[in-house]
């Protein structure tokens, strides 16, 4: 398996694989991808049902990590640079915004791979996260990686559905807290 990070992803086979992982998987996010209007919207809680390729469409302008079995993709997580949004406080970072791996490949650690190479690409960068606080297999990822709960709104996507913020701190940032609690 082969993981690659790609800043802009041009093939046309790797995209059209890309929108057909995001339907297969659209409907395990809650709430589907395909109600959302982009990557980043802040309310979640009310379904537009903008299709899945507003979405689509949106995060195709992001950077990628890629798993690929030979031409096949596995799975896939885009990310973007210098994210400014809510609950995302230092600027000079990394936000990753999706992932799907291909219920085939799931469960051999190809998400904690996604994590990895961005890790190792952007060691300066904080790398930022949300996802429900329900979602168990992302979170043994993200506790795995060192990532730690940054924001909890409750209620956000629904009664009783939490959406969590996580962060991995470089170096840098948890000597700094470090010192700021001393
Ligand atoms: C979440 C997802 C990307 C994880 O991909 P993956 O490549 O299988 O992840 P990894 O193999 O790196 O790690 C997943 C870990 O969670 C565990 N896990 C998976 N589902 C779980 C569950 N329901 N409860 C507890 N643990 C679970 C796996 O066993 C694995 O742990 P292990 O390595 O100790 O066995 C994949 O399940 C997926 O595509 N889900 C649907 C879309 C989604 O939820 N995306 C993220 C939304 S924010």
């Amino acid at each position: 398996m082969e993981i690659k990070l790609i800043t802009k992803l041009e093939d046309k086979s790797l995209l059209l694989q890309l929108r057909d992982l995001l339907i297969l998987g659209d409907q395990e996010f809650i709430p589907p991808l395909s109600s959302r209007s982009s990557t980043t919207q802040q309310g979640l809680g009310a379904a537009e049902g903008g299709g899945i390729d507003l979405y689509f469409n949106e995060m195709k302008t992001q950077c990628f990590v890629l798993a690929l079995e030979g031409d096949r993709l596995a799975g896939f997580m885009s990310f973007k640079l210098d994210h400014r949004g809510a609950h995302v406080p230092q600027a000079k970072n990394l936000y990753a915004s999706t992932s799907v791996v291909h219920p085939d490949f799931r469960g051999r650690g190809l998400m904690t791979a996604f994590y990895r190479e961005m890790l190792a690409a952007y060691p300066d960068r904080p790398i930022y996260t949300r996802t429900w606080h329900e979602n168990f297999g992302h979170l043994k990822v993200l506790e795995r990686l060192g990532f730690t709960l940054t924001e909890l709104l409750p209620n956000h996507r629904g009664e009783g559905i939490h959406t969590v913020y996580y962060c991995h701190k470089p170096y840098y940032l948890c000597k700094e807290s470090t010192k700021e609690t001393l």
